[in-house]
């Protein structure tokens, strides 16, 4: 193996991953950068800012996905790494930054030793993977990978009615660059697992071998508000009482399915949300994942059929919105190998794992092959202010996936 003793400039990442965290900072640590805003905009330019110091060819396409490429000794279809610098309303300050940044500190790392590969090596940040603001989820990959067009991603709106188009505009990150359509070589990710797994086994790198189905459903509930005194029970139409009965369905379904089932009702409200009217409206969501399609399906035919007859019953009427559907994802096993066998070389302890966390990748995996490197997340906290890898992890991590990329721009 060439290059085997190179490493990434640990204090250089560290600056970053500090610096790129002050932005959206929120009081008690972590961040806040929703899709599109003011935040994400400035994060965006510091990002810029270091690719074009590091002398990458930066190219920005239509969709605001930003790549920096470092040339090979060949043109053709780079190896490409990547991942997203947008956070939730709570989030930490690793989650998908440290993949782009380590992905940037892996490219400036070669410029350092003056190594040339022969193929090109590129580092993008995708636009929207939280999907907190806009959905689905991974939005900036699915319009690279062409699940998604860009039209129809233009005009998703926000819960103000804001749509993507404008939101991206208003921030000046419509950029020239088509969106996607070109070959890539091979993808790879560097994340925080997010769970508790490499940690409770004292592992240090987590190479990833799939990623779970992820459902996402918006319940829409009208009723009719009534007064809370003088209305008999019978004669309801409480959007509310529906929504709960749903919410503790929807937890009681992880037990019912089994079988790694996980539910999560994330969103919750009610209107008018006064303490003496029974409820008119009420708006849930529902997350559901499984890695199994069969058992994702069976438990969403499981819940639909439970919303059915409960608002039927209520006398309420219920609006039903997907917002995000992806299958399970299974990837390459040669890069799963290639990344378990970097970590073993760099001596650290190494595990294959599955991803419970949506990710580019899973998009990615749709067009060339791919695979996922994870270091450890303390207390498996993310999507939490709280949210910590330790310094050494994201070190390992990006060595980890600097090898990668060396032994497949070969
Ligand atoms: C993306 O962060 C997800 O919800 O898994
Ligand atoms: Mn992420
Ligand atoms: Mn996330």
């Amino acid at each position: 193996m060439r290059h085997e003793n190179i490493r990434i400039n640990r204090e250089r990442l560290l600056r970053r991953l500090e610096e790129m965290g002050r932005i959206g900072a929120l009081e008690g640590g972590g961040n806040s950068r929703l899709a599109f805003t003011e935040e994400d905009r400035e994060a965006r330019d510091l990002l810029v800012g270091w690719m074009r110091g590091a002398g990458l060819d930066v190219r920005i396409d239509r969709f605001g996905n930003i790549t920096g490429t470092r040339a090979g000794l060949e043109d053709g279809p780079p190896v490409m790494t990547g991942s997203h610098i947008d956070t939730v309303a709570t989030g930490g300050k690793y989650d998908g930054v440290l993949g782009v940044l380590a992905g940037l500190e892996a490219l400036e790392t070669m410029n350092d030793a003056g190594i040339e590969t022969k193929r090109p090596v590129a580092v993008t940040s995708f636009s929207n993977e939280e999907g907190v603001r806009f959905q689905p989820d991974m939005m900036g990959s699915l319009v690279y990978q062409g699940g998604l067009p860009l039209d129809e991603a233009y005009a998703i709106v926000d819960r103000d009615g804001c749509s993507i188009g404008e939101s991206l505009e208003r921030i000046g990150y419509i950029g020239d660059a088509p969106v996607g359509g070109n070959a890539v070589h091979a993808f790879i990710e560097l994340h925080i697992e997010q769970g508790p797994i490499l940690e409770d086994e004292g592992s240090t790198i987590g190479a990833v071998e799939g990623v779970q189905g992820i459902s996402w459903t918006e319940y829409t509930f009208a009723g009719r508000s009534a007064h809370a005194g003088t209305t008999p029970m019978a004669r309801r139409h409480d959007a509310g009482y529906v929504a709960a009965a749903v919410a503790a369905y929807v937890r009681r379904l992880a037990e019912e399915v089994g079988r790694g089932q996980v539910t999560t009702v994330g969103v919750f409200e009610v209107e008018p949300n006064l303490v003496n009217v029974v409820p008119e409206r009420a708006r849930i969501t529902a997350d559901i994942r499984n890695f199994d399609n069969g058992l994702l399906k069976d438990a969403e035919d499981k819940l639909n059929a439970f919303v059915t007859r409960t608002a039927d019953e209520e006398g309420v009427a219920v609006e039903r919105r997907t917002l995000a559907r992806f299958d399970p994802t299974s990837f390459a096993p040669a890069l799963v190998e290639k990344i378990g066998n970097a970590a073993e070389r760099l001596g650290y302890s190494t595990r294959r794992i599955a991803s419970g966390a949506g990710h580019d990748a899973q998009i990615m995996a749709r067009i060339c092959p791919t695979a996922m490197i994870f270091v450890p997340s303390v207390g498996g906290i993310s999507h939490n202010i709280e949210e910590y890898t330790s310094d050494e992890d994201c070190e390992a991590g990006a060595n980890v996936m600097l090898h990668a990329l060396l032994d497949l721009a070969e």
